[in-house]
């Protein structure tokens, strides 16, 4: 292909995956299918190798819904993995019941299992140990996800007593409690991110992550629901979930054995009104039949299993309508469109608000109208979504709703980054939320936590001119003559305030520098960017690819940063904070040494350890008196090496005749 044709075709891909992604990640609603999407996304990679210097900088072939991922190696299924025959009516599940005691009569019983949202995997033991965990992928074959399963904590490596199969294969699902996802959801949130819409894609994604040690901060939990042995072992499913138990893998304690259609259907019936509050989301019931010579006698279709079917349940959805559309604008200018409905009784809870995402949203995929009927729909999901509108009931004469051009807050008009489904408004100095919302992120719990000021005194002390900009903040003490004007303060609350903020002086420089509200650094890139550059000035002189070299921070992230102190009014903020008396210095923790028998050696770690994290690596190299370094040179003593390390570094390291050590050799050399 010729060099102009490859850019533009890169660049169109690019775009159009991109779009894909925030179609399957965000909206849960894919327009392609995912074998569709896989070939593109072949297509863009290869073009990409061929002629890198094309490459987007935040290539959807590297990150997959903000997750950076790789290719996997494909691995074929021993027993393919199929679906299950789906149905939401109990006539349905009556049926079934029919057709199975014509095949096996009526000497047979359930088992009733909860079916689990989440993606399915495929695990191999051997000797007691996982060999292999493989994705579902087209059920004939997988992609080979090993590294990153082991960091789910609930899976056993090394199985417990005896009594299994030396080579074996169980499967289960997993999955993402909602807590942990709304905790990482709530991140997102305050990074201006937009959330994902659901605990399974964020789980799908994170399973495909390049960096297992980021899918382990990530927690991810799995429910094994089917064993497979060559030869076999227990009379019934049930037995064997019972044995599963014994050699350490964690099955579902709502399984419950039914000796008829009665008790599946009173199950089913206890967990369409309880499902919601299990804590991680289910979307039906699996029922099986429970004997192995019977499932064995029942068979097989094309498919699916005829002794087994999964009773979905329909997500929550009403009607309501639409009020009207509102606009948020965030602290770093994103906008955000609100759609404000009637308030209406869904799934437990009253909802008054949908989400509506982007101008997209609302002009192309809903074509939303003045007073439409719309249908919310709440799944699993947290945030309710609308899902069409109800045409029939559209208003004669109705306008159709049109995104704001120009910012609802300052007037400025809005500009969309190439690629990106968000407007933003680019008044960064000048409109109001962006100011007020930057100094509420910096005083923030999270952040500056300044005791004795609140979001609401920010957004009064703005009001009165006393406000416009962080350092601001630490000026008040000057204008305390202002402040006792003010209505509602008190000169207790004025002094409470002022102490907060003198306290806060002191709060360490991770904390400031994520209070900073720099985009995309939020707080845990905050605290990798402190203790890597170790102060402000080295950070902000940092090159694009000393920046990228840091562990976590990818191509956006590095980005960002550079964005942000290459820009003037940035760095003359931050020479006042600094004159301020405010921290841009990481504290240098003292080490406590255990011992000195590293003493002279220098480290690098790579790759992902199962006891350890590469932190607690550093702190035990450390406190025996060795030194970590940044980059492969001749001059390193030990490259300590797991799982999954990056071929570049064991090349070179190769090269040089490094010594690669594991983590238990490192523990053994400090005895
Ligand atoms: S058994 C041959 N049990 O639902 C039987 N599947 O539509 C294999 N799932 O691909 C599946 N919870 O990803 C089974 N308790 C459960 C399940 C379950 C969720 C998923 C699984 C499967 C899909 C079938």
């Amino acid at each position: 292909m010729a060099p102009e044709e490859a850019k533009k075709r890169i660049g169109s891909l690019s775009s159009e995956l991109k779009h894909h992604n925030y179609n399957y990640y965000v909206l849960a609603m894919p327009t392609i299918s995912d074998f569709d999407f896989d070939k593109k996304l072949e297509e863009l990679t290869a073009l990409e190798k061929q002629f890198p210097e094309f490459a987007d900088p935040d290539s959807p072939a590297k990150r997959v819904g903000g997750f950076i991922t790789k290719a996997f190696i494909t691995v074929k299924h021993r027993w393919p993995m199929l679906s299950l025959g789906n149905t939401y009516s109990e006539q349905d599940l009556l049926d079934f019941d029919q057709r199975i005691r014509k095949a096996i009569g009526d000497n047979f019983e359930y088992v009733c299992e909860l079916k689990f949202d989440g993606l399915s995997i495929s695990l191999t033991y051997r000797q007691g140990q996982l060999l292999r965990a493989v994705t579902r992928g087209d059920g004939i074959q997988g992609d080979d996800v090993t590294t990153n399963v082991r960091t789910i904590s609930t899976i056993p490596k090394k199985l417990h007593g005896g009594g299994y199969p030396d080579d074996f294969e169980i499967r289960g699902e997993v999955f993402m409690h909602l807590k942990a996802f709304e905790r990482l959801n709530a991140e997102r949130i305050e990074n201006e991110e937009t959330p994902y819409a659901n605990p399974r894609n964020f789980a799908s994604g994170t399973l495909k992550m390049q960096d297992s040690s980021e899918v382990a901060k990530r927690p991810l939990d799995c429910f094994l629901y089917f064993l497979y042995t060559e030869k076999p072992l227990f009379k019934t499913h049930w037995e064997s979930l019972q044995a599963v138990k014994e050699w350490g893998f964690q099955t579902n304690v709502h399984s419950r054995l039914c000796s008829d259609i009665n008790g599946v259907l009173k199950f089913i019936d206890y967990w369409d009104k309880n499902r919601f509050g299990l804590g991680y989301d289910i979307d039906g019931i699996v029922i099986k039949v429970n004997n192995y010579q019977q499932q064995e006698e029942l068979g097989f279709t094309a498919k699916s299993p005829r002794w087994a079917i999964a009773y979905k349940y329909k997500a929550a959805e009403v009607q309501t309508e639409l009020l009207s559309v509102s606009y948020q604008v965030g602290r770093t200018g994103a906008v955000t469109p609100v759609a404000n409905l009637k308030p209406i009784l869904l799934a437990g809870t009253i909802v008054k608000r949908a989400t509506l995402h982007n101008a997209d949203e609302i002009e192309k995929r809903l074509k939303l109208h003045e007073g439409d009927w719309v249908y919310v729909e709440k799944g699993g999901e947290i945030i309710p979504k609308i899902i069409k509108v109800n045409l029939e009931k559209r208003k004669p004469g109705a306008k159709p709703i049109l995104y704001q051009t120009t910012c609802p807050a300052c007037g400025t008009p809005l500009e969309r980054k190439e690629g990106e489904a968000a407007f933003y408004c680019p008044n960064e100095e000048g409109c109001p939320p962006q100011i007020v919302g930057k100094m509420q992120h910096f005083i923030g719990r999270k952040a500056m936590n300044i005791d004795g000021l609140g979001d609401e005194t920010i957004e009064t002390l703005y009001q009165k001119d006393l406000l416009h900009k962080i350092s601001d903040i630490y000026d008040l003490h000057l204008h305390s003559d202002q402040l006792k004007q003010l209505e509602r303060f008190g000169e207790k609350s004025i002094n409470n305030m002022l102490e907060g903020i003198e306290k806060s002086k002191q709060m360490p420089f991770e904390k400031v520098l994520f209070g900073l509200g720099i985009r995309y650094v939020g707080e845990t890139v905050a605290k990798r960017l402190a203790a890597h550059f170790k102060n402000i000035d080295r950070m902000a002189a940092a090159s694009f690819e000393e920046l990228n070299a840091v562990e976590e921070i990818g191509d956006r992230i590095a980005f960002s940063v550079q964005e942000y102190f290459g820009n003037e009014k940035h760095k003359a903020e931050i020479e006042k904070l600094r004159a301020q008396g405010l921290q841009f210095v990481s504290e240098e923790k003292e080490v406590k040494l255990a011992s000195n028998v590293l003493s002279g050696k220098t480290f690098i770690i790579s790759g992902v350890f199962e006891k350890y994290s590469r932190d607690e690596l550093t702190q035990i190299i450390e406190q025996n008196g060795g030194k970590m370094v940044s980059s492969i040179s001749a001059k390193l003593n030990y490259l300590v090496a797991g799982d999954n390390m990056g071929p570049a570094k064991l090349e070179k390291a190769q090269k040089l005749n490094i010594p690669i050590i594991s983590d238990d050799e490192l523990l053994e050399m400090i005895g």
